[in-house]
Formats: C-alpha cells, structure tokens, sequence
C-alpha cells in the first residue's frame, strides 16, 4: 500500500515528535498551522540523547485548499472540536483521524459531529516537552498504543504509521488503554496541580499520599461500574508505579496551572465524574478537586 499522506494538528511536543517520525520513516507529512500562518514549511527539531535533528514539513493553513485523508490529532483535549471544525471543509469523506490527545469524551463527540470520518483513538507514554515553538526535548522513550473499540485487527494504514516510533502497538482493547491513563491521570493530575508538587511527592507526604489512597479508592468504584474490573483491581500499584517512574517531573496540569494556561480538567475528572453520575455514585473528593481547578484565580 502507497503510505498515506498524514497532517499533524497540534504541533506541541507530542505533534512535533509524531510529525518528524513520519516523515523520518518515509510518511508525507505536513503541519496544519492555525490562521494567519504565512510560512509555507517550517523547521521542526528534535533534541534526544544530545543528538538534534531538524527536518523541514511543509505547512497547511485552514484557509488552503488541501485535501486531507489522514490527520493525526495531537492538540490540547479542550482544542480539539474548535480545531476540526476549522479545517472541517478540507477532511476528505472517510478521512482517517487519528486522536492521540488527554482525556476521553472526544472521539465520540467527533464521531457525533462528523459521522463520515473514521475515527480512531490512541494513547503514548513517550515523554517529550517543548523547548521552544516546533523545538522539543525527547525526555524519554514511551509506548503508543493505537485502535478502535471492536476492530482486532489493525487498518492499512496503520503499519506505516507505526514506523513513526519505536514502539507502537495496535490495541484490540484501546478503551481500556484509555480509561488506564485516563484513571492513573485523575489522580495524579489534578492533586500535583492543587498542592503545586512534583509529581514525587504524592508518594513522600503522608498526607497526599493519604489523599491518593482516597482517591484510588473513588476512582477504582467508578471503574468498576464503568466495566473495569481489572484496572480497578490494580489501580494503586499502577499509581505507585507511575508516580515513581515520574517522580520528577511536573505533571501536564501542574504546568498548565503554572503558565496560566487552561487545563484539560473537564476532560480528565470531568470526564470521570460524567461516567461516575450514569451510575449514580458520588465522588466528593474528586468533584472537589475538579471545582478547585476549574474555580482557581488566574
Ligand atoms: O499528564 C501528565 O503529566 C502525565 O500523564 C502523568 C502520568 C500525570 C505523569 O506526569
């Protein structure tokens, strides 16, 4: 199968890191910049292991013309349907789009919203962050995980897009996956960004880590009830495990908080206490924290 054609929307560390790996591994790639763009290509750098490589993508506008089959979705959660509908007219019919953003509620609303595109999701613990626009620093090598609920095997397209990174899967089980990151993330997320840590901390304090107990134990019953037994089995080692294994870094939220920016929140615990109302359990220590960041002075 020739490769296809892939935009990028959303050229953050995650946009910047997938893009070049596309290309890199034989992908037409290019950027979809936003209004007012006027560049026609721009420089994208990749710093890993004190090895820095740039390479040159051509660059989109929604005011152009292009037709896109592929779109790799690597915006902000809260970016997203703003972003889409921007360069709605240039999606082909079937248009592969691919979601690899924060938090879960997305897809079904595009899915909602724009039925004739094929909608698939996925989820990455590569660790990269931006030094400065299309600069980025490749911290640490992660796993993709790409797929579709109820599809056991992989479309075409997705070998080629595999090659972008070391290590990328495709996953029978993506919901799963998603509601996996998305349960340790309403942990670990929204308790950083509140108490203003690093992310190691929750496991030295005894009084966050009590509060991390507390929440496990909200967000392992919404699992629970939402189908996911096995996560909810496993969810405070997994929480352990992801707090040591990030123990330094300030987690997305802190950061969003930090630069004054908005925060996915309504993605993250929002999203989790959406499921948690369907069936009617209450999670006063999550809705707590979920009003705490949504009501935070600038
Ligand atoms: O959003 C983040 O920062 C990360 O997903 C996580 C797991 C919380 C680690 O920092």
């Amino acid at each position: 199968m020739q490769k296809p054609h892939w935009h990028v929307l959303g050229a953050g560390a995650i946009g910047c890191l997938f893009a070049q790996g596309l290309h890199r591994s034989g992908s037409t790639t290019t950027l979809v910049m936003r209004r007012g763009v006027t560049v026609r290509s721009l420089p994208v750098v990749v710093e890993h292991d004190g090895q820095r490589c740039e390479q040159h993508l051509p660059v989109i506008t929604p005011d152009d013309t292009a037709e896109i089959s592929h779109l790799l979705i690597t915006t902000k959660a809260y970016d997203v349907h703003s972003a889409v509908s921007g360069i709605a007219k240039l999606l082909s019919d079937n248009c592969v789009v691919l979601l690899l953003v924060n938090g879960l509620g997305l897809a079904e609303k595009l899915r909602a919203d724009y039925p004739h595109l094929d909608v698939f999701c996925g989820t990455t613990t590569e660790g990269a962050y931006q030094l400065s626009a299309q600069h980025i620093q490749h911290a640490g090598r992660g796993e993709t995980r790409v797929g579709r609920a109820g599809q056991d095997t992989p479309p075409a397209w997705f070998e080629g897009f595999a090659r972008a990174t070391d290590a990328c899967v495709w996953d029978s089980d993506i919901d799963s996956a998603l509601w996996s990151k998305l349960a340790v993330n309403c942990i670990i997320n929204p308790l950083t960004a509140v108490s203003g840590c690093r992310n190691g901390e929750l496991a030295r304090s005894s009084e966050l880590s009590a509060q991390v107990e507390a929440l496990c134990s909200e967000v392992a019953d919404i699992s629970r009830a939402a189908g996911f037994d096995n996560i909810a089995e496993k969810l405070r080692p997994a929480v352990s495990a992801v707090i040591a294994g990030t123990a330094d870094n300030r987690s997305s939220m802190l950061q969003d908080i930090e630069r004054g920016r908005q925060t996915e929140i309504d993605y993250i615990t929002g999203y989790l206490l959406k499921i948690a109302e369907q069936h009617g359990i209450q999670a006063p220590k999550n809705r707590s924290l979920l009003e705490r960041i949504r009501n935070r002075a600038p």
